[in-house]
């Protein structure tokens, strides 16, 4: 088969450079170019030795043709790099949150940016292969979801759409540093981030309406809400999101086997989403596109305790956008992304 032609906005950040390691290795995508601003002008490989192999020059604008384009730009700015492309035909994955909500006033309230074409954002798919494969696979503007949704509504996902919880659901998330991004700030130097554990934007997360969001569409209470606490933590990839959920009345009587069965059976034949009999660590995803989710009932409280847990720059980020670039140009799901995690 013909190979498609793909580029990269922004290849210079974490999320960016990520997608080059795997797009250079897909059996059906021709990377023919990568943006970047400072490192415009130089070799991908001066930059990012490891990516030498690709002999790409990074350029300030994409220089080719492509069929599919990737944006790893920030948000805001990434809407504007890609509305002009995608009116020219081509199909986009971004990275950034810039399509995800589909509330324009959601915006200026967790972005602080009026939406520059609010017009696109029910058109756009919210990429999470697991609830949206079939409009995915329709798709010419793929909105690749946060990595902490990502871990969040995989873990609960089962939960709500069985109408098995009340709606009032806790998120309580850790990142690896490589979630704030590759551009230096005090918080994430070594000395203040190694030996470290904290929270952070205690007050409202831009990634809580996109949990809600996504979550609110398997529920059909319209009260759903969620309280979800990030904290950074000294590891370089991976998120591991602990949550919350009270069993309602009358429901989960079976007990672990019923609560194993619905995860089970929800996540049947996902290539990616693997329901594990035991509690799920990051290593065991380090450089995966996997998602290991792990339920738990804790019947003297009532309660179901849901572990999500993702590499957060690969099924977080460049390994989902892959997926769903797949998924959209009819090649198999994994091709590209079936690599087994990094152990130690
Ligand atoms: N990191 C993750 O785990 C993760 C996960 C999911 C989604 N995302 C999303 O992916 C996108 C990229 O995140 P990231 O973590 O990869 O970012 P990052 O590592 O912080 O990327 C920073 C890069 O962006 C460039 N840049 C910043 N502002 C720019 C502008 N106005 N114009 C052109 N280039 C600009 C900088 O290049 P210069 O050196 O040229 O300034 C820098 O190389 C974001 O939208 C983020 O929300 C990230």
């Amino acid at each position: 088969m013909k190979k498609i032609k793909a580029g990269i906005i922004n290849v210079t950040g974490y999320a960016g450079v990520e997608l080059a390691r795997i797009l250079w290795q897909h059996p059906d995508v021709e990377l023919v170019s990568v943006t970047g601003r400072s490192a415009a002008g130089k070799k991908l490989g001066e930059v990012f030795p490891h990516l030498a192999v690709t002999g790409l020059t990074i350029t300030a604008e994409l220089e080719d043709h492509v069929d599919v384009v990737f944006s790893a730009m920030g948000h805001k700015v990434s809407a504007e790099v890609i509305l002009p492309l995608y009116r020219k035909g081509v199909c986009v994955v971004d990275i950034s949150a810039d399509f995800r909500l589909k509330s324009p006033a959601q915006y200026p309230e967790w972005y602080s940016f009026d939406h520059p074409s609010p017009e696109l954002l029910e058109k756009a798919v919210y990429g999470l292969p697991e609830l949206h494969r079939k409009e995915i696979a329709k798709a010419d503007l793929v909105a690749n979801p946060g990595c902490y949704p990502t871990s969040a509504i995989l873990a609960l996902a089962p939960l709500v759409k069985h109408g098995l919880v009340e709606t009032d659901l806790i998120v309580d998330s850790k990142s690896g540093v490589s979630g704030a991004g590759r551009t230096l700030t005090l918080p994430t130097h070594f000395a203040e981030q190694s030996d470290n554990v904290r929270a952070y934007s205690l007050s409202g997360h831009r990634h809580q309406p996109e949990i809600e969001q996504e979550l609110a569409l398997l529920d059909n209470s319209g009260r759903l809400q969620v309280t979800f606490v990030p904290h950074v933590v000294p590891l370089t990839r991976g998120i591991i999101s602990t949550c919350y959920a009270n069993i309602k009345p009358g429901k989960l009587t079976g007990g672990q086997e019923e609560l194993d069965q619905v995860y089970q059976q929800f996540y049947r034949g996902e290539p990616f989403t693997r329901v594990v009999q035991e509690p799920p660590e990051t290593k065991h995803t380090w450089g995966s596109n996997l998602c290991l989710v792990y339920p738990v009932l804790k019947p003297k409280t009532g309660k179901v305790v849901a572990i999500g847990v993702i590499d957060n720059l690969v099924k977080g980020a460049a390994g989902q956008a892959v997926q769903n670039m797949n998924i959209m140009f009819g090649f198999p799901e994994t091709a590209g992304i079936d690599a087994l995690p990094v152990y130690p």
